[in-house]
């Protein structure tokens, strides 16, 4: 079976975001060939206008025929009605390559993500996230629309004005060339600091989006304990760093554009005053209409250039906006599944062999040596006091986390040899912290799920005792629970994502138990529906109510990352060890 998050990827260079940027575009090159060649033609009347506006004065001033004059006045009639047409055709080819290459880096962007360990997740604020599939894939999308164009326009103008003039006054040649190296120094002169201002405004931006995420993510606790100075606060801090970035950016653009124009503009002062000089003293055989020309051709000529230069800024942003992207697209913290044995069955025995994790930080191992053997279908419960390694063993069991040392065996298999996601599409998970997304009830419970019958989720809802939540609901299970199912309390969530678990039927059941305490009545409910969901699946639950435990076919007992006790709750009362202890303080 192809995988889309093994077909799908795009190869972008950090180190060299304009060469990236460009081969992107190779799907493509047939449209921007094509594209090309039509705003060429399209833009040429910016060149040839000088050299009729030359002529038409020479017609007056020379007092030549006056078909002379008709003639010239046709020819331009003609190229400036062509604009439409090709213009039309240009913006439908330009625009469908362009939009194409910002959907593609969005959705490279987003399968890479998918394909990266929860660690780099965990690492990394969703808002920045965000911010570099919205906000940087924008960025380059909207340099490419700008700069596109006016960048060919100067290329052509500067071609064009010099072929003419080398034909007409090849000695005024040379002053046109100079305009290149000029626009050369220019940029190459501001280039460091311009990408390193840049650069710390995205950083800035990057904060603040997250800053703005954490604030939205915390408002409920915010609010309940009257920190929304606090929060107002943080955020203003955030805001005033993004403020004085920019402005340092945009004084220097602006330092830099008017050294640009006072340049240009004196450079076309000197042509003409030189051009009228020299028809003048009559040093070079020029006309009227050819210092008009001239003067004409320089100052479309500085314009093009002088508008190039002035998109310096917006390329700038969209190169370190490459470069953002491309912090995803080579993270190369992946979960290396491809190529890896996938697993058809799962019976569910799973074996921790000698199994150790510590975190990349840590000094000491959150898990340290389990030697344990769960049979299929079997239930254990975890316990012990916070910190213990429970989340852990689970993130260990889902292949979240991999064993610094040891291993994890899945039906007799080492689990690093195997494609986790295939081993992962036969497990659920029912989270601390139940999660809902903004949708129905049944998107929620079908969530990765196709073609389910209305029975079918019927019968889930119904085990999982959640079908008196969606009989009161005014749209059935068609109501749409608010964003992290903010409309529903803790306890209908935990059923409602039972009702998920149970609608994979799968092999291995991964339960962290919530701690928050339910009231009698919805406790029962939430205890029955874990129960039926345990039946005849290996399940490895942290549990937190004695009745869950109770439950369980046996209890492991976790300390500082150590298994120290397991057996069943008559068998570790016996024993009077740490079970005991825990038991005896009605802590878990
Ligand atoms: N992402 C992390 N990076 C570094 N250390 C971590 C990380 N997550 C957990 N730890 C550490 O690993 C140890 C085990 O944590 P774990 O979350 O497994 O505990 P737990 O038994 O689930 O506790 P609780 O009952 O409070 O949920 C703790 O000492 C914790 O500080
Ligand atoms: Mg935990």
């Amino acid at each position: 079976m192809a995988n889309p998050t093994e077909t799908a990827s795009l190869t972008v260079d950090k180190a060299r975001p304009v060469r990236s940027l460009i081969s992107l575009f190779r799907p493509y090159r047939g449209s921007m060939v094509v594209a090309t060649i039509v705003f060429i033609i399209k833009d040429s009347p910016i060149w040839i206008l000088p050299i009729l506006t030359g002529n038409i004065i020479d017609v007056v001033v020379e007092h030549k025929p006056l078909n002379q004059l008709w003639l010239n006045a046709a020819i331009a009639a003609i190229i400036l009605l062509m604009n439409f047409p090709l213009n039309v055709l240009y913006v439908g080819l330009f625009s469908n390559a362009i939009r194409r290459v910002a959907a593609d880096l969005r959705n490279g962007m987003s399968t890479r993500l998918q394909m990266l360990s929860i660690s780099f997740h965990s690492r990394t604020s969703a808002s920045v996230i965000q911010s570099k599939v919205v906000r940087d894939a924008e960025n380059v999308e909207l340099a490419l629309n700008q700069s596109y164009g006016i960048g060919l326009s100067a290329i052509c103008v500067l071609v064009g004005a010099l072929i003419s003039t080398a034909i007409r006054i090849p000695s005024f040649v040379l002053v046109f060339v100079l305009t290149v190296p000029i626009a050369a120094a220019l940029m190459i002169s501001v280039r460091r600091r311009s990408s390193t201002l840049n650069e710390s405004l995205r950083h800035e931006i990057e904060r603040f989006s997250s800053r703005v995420g954490e604030m939205a993510a915390l408002m409920p606790i915010t609010r309940a304990h009257a920190l929304e100075d606090v929060a107002i606060e943080r955020v203003s801090t955030s805001v005033e760093n993004v403020r004085s970035a920019a402005v340092t950016l945009d004084k220097f653009n602006g330092r830099f554009g008017s050294i640009t124009w006072i340049s240009y503009q004196s450079l076309g002062v000197f042509c003409l005053i030189a051009a009228a000089f020299a028809a003048l003293t009559r040093v070079l055989p020029i006309t009227a209409g050819e210092v008009v020309l001239l003067s004409g051709y320089f100052t479309i000529l500085t314009g093009s250039v002088v508008n190039l230069l002035n998109l310096m800024p917006v390329m700038t942003k969209a190169r370190e906006s490459m470069r953002s992207i491309a912090e995803v697209l080579q993270e190369s913290d992946i979960e290396l599944n491809a190529g890896r044995r996938p697993v058809a069955a799962v019976s569910g025995e799973l074996r921790f062999d000698a199994l150790q994790f510590r975190y990349p930080e840590s000094k000491r191992p959150a898990l340290d040596g389990i030697d344990l053997t769960i049979s299929p279908g079997e239930t254990v419960a975890f316990v012990g006091p916070s910190g213990s390694g429970k989340s852990t063993t689970l993130n260990v069991v889902l292949g979240f986390l991999r064993p610094t040392s040891g291993r994890l065996l899945l039906d007799g298999v080492d689990m690093q040899t195997l494609d986790l996601r295939t081993f992962r599409s036969r497990v659920s998970v029912v989270p601390q912290e139940s999660v809902l997304f903004e949708g129905s009830i049944r998107d929620n419970v079908t969530y990765g799920v196709n073609e389910i019958s209305d029975d079918t989720v019927l019968q889930a809802l119904r085990d999982a005792n959640a079908l008196e939540i969606v009989d009161a609901l005014p749209d059935g299970w068609d109501t749409v629970v608010g964003e992290r199912g903010a409309r529903l309390s803790g306890g209908q969530r935990q059923r409602i994502a039972i009702a998920r678990a149970l609608i994979r039927n799968p092999r291995v059941l991964l339960l962290d138990e919530a701690t928050s305490a339910l009231d009698g009545e919805s406790e029962k409910l939430v205890q029955d529906a874990v129960e039926r969901l345990m039946e005849g699946r290996t399940t490895l639950i942290v549990a937190h109510r004695l009745s869950t435990i109770r439950a369980a076919d046996r209890i492991a007992v976790l300390d500082r990352g150590k298994l120290v006790e397991i057996g069943s709750h008559d068998e570790l009362l016996a024993a009077n060890g740490k079970y005991m202890k825990l038991h005896a303080a009605q802590r878990f």
